[in-house]
């Protein structure tokens, strides 16, 4: 059983008028967005937040593990229903991200790349990183759980040696500790407001505002995808999120899903 979250200061940070009204604030659990999941299957409505100081089997893609490091990290998720359902939850990751880079940017000026699909970095390492789960039907998806953690006050040595060289926080990027709760609670309001403008609007927008962010444009990147390795050069992104490379044996190729595992600084021709 998940235990409850005794600080009852997060109530106060909320702020957002449906992301986080109905929540869900834990000590302990295994994943936010099992936990979301399964409150998502039992009819919860939009907006429902699942926050857990801890996680003991937080995820991230392809069955990596996300570690949790209470009291320094933010891990949450949240229950979507978006009325026009794309095929995945691609373009939910890819919002997400823009997302949270939208609020560190303004709160700490400070310039955070995004790495398709879902990592948004500072350099080479990653500060946070977005997990979309979907229960698919027919006509798309009934729900999306849109999953976030992201490193605030770890100290190098918070991380395990594992990750350590490609993990960073954002007090070790901008010097200082950061109110973790005031900015989830900024973070809930801009997912609110870019989740509201993609339902009234599709998501033109947010590609665009991927792509002012996008590390990779015009790069050349080695690619490990599902059956194999890809190596190209990055012409952009599809209107359904799709990374779009110019592949070294000639021609374009679309990619849906994948893991940038180096990126070069050569020029696209
Ligand atoms: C990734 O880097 O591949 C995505 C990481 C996503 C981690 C978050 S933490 C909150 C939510 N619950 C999970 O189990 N995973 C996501």
């Amino acid at each position: 059983m998940p235990e409850p979250l005794l600080d009852d200061f997060l109530h106060v940070a909320l702020k957002a008028k449906t992301f986080g009204r109905n929540h869900y604030l834990l000590q302990r659990v295994d994943s936010t967005n099992q936990f979301a999941k399964k409150l998502a299957s039992g009819g919860a409505e939009e907006g429902t937040l699942v926050y857990a100081e801890q996680q003991t089997k937080g995820r991230g893609r392809w069955g990596r593990q996300w570690e949790s490091h209470p009291g320094k990290g933010l891990q949450f998720s949240l229950v979507l229903r978006p009325k026009h359902r794309p095929s995945t939850g691609s373009l939910l990751t890819l919002l997400g991200a823009v997302s949270v880079a939208t609020v560190l940017q303004s709160m700490f000026r400070v310039r955070f790349h995004l790495q398709w699909p879902n990592d948004v970095v500072f350099g080479k390492k990653k500060v946070a990183g977005v997990l979309t789960e979907t229960l698919r039907n027919r006509s798309g998806f009934s729900y999306a759980v849109l999953g976030i953690g992201l490193n605030v006050n770890q100290r190098e040595e918070s991380f395990s040696i594992q990750i350590r060289e490609r993990a960073a926080s954002l007090a070790m990027v901008i010097g200082k500790e950061v109110d973790r709760f005031r900015l989830l609670a900024e973070i809930l309001l801009q997912l609110e407001s870019d989740y509201r403008a993609v339902q009234r609007s599709g998501y033109r927008s947010i590609l665009d505002r991927w792509v002012t962010h996008s590390n990779l444009l015009e790069k050349k990147i080695v690619l490990k995808v599902n059956d194999g390795i890809e190596r190209g050069w990055v012409r952009g992104f599809h209107s359904n999120g799709d990374l779009i490379l110019c592949s070294e044996e000639g021609g374009s190729k679309r990619f849906s899903d994948g893991h940038v595992l180096e990126v070069q600084h050569a020029a696209c021709d």
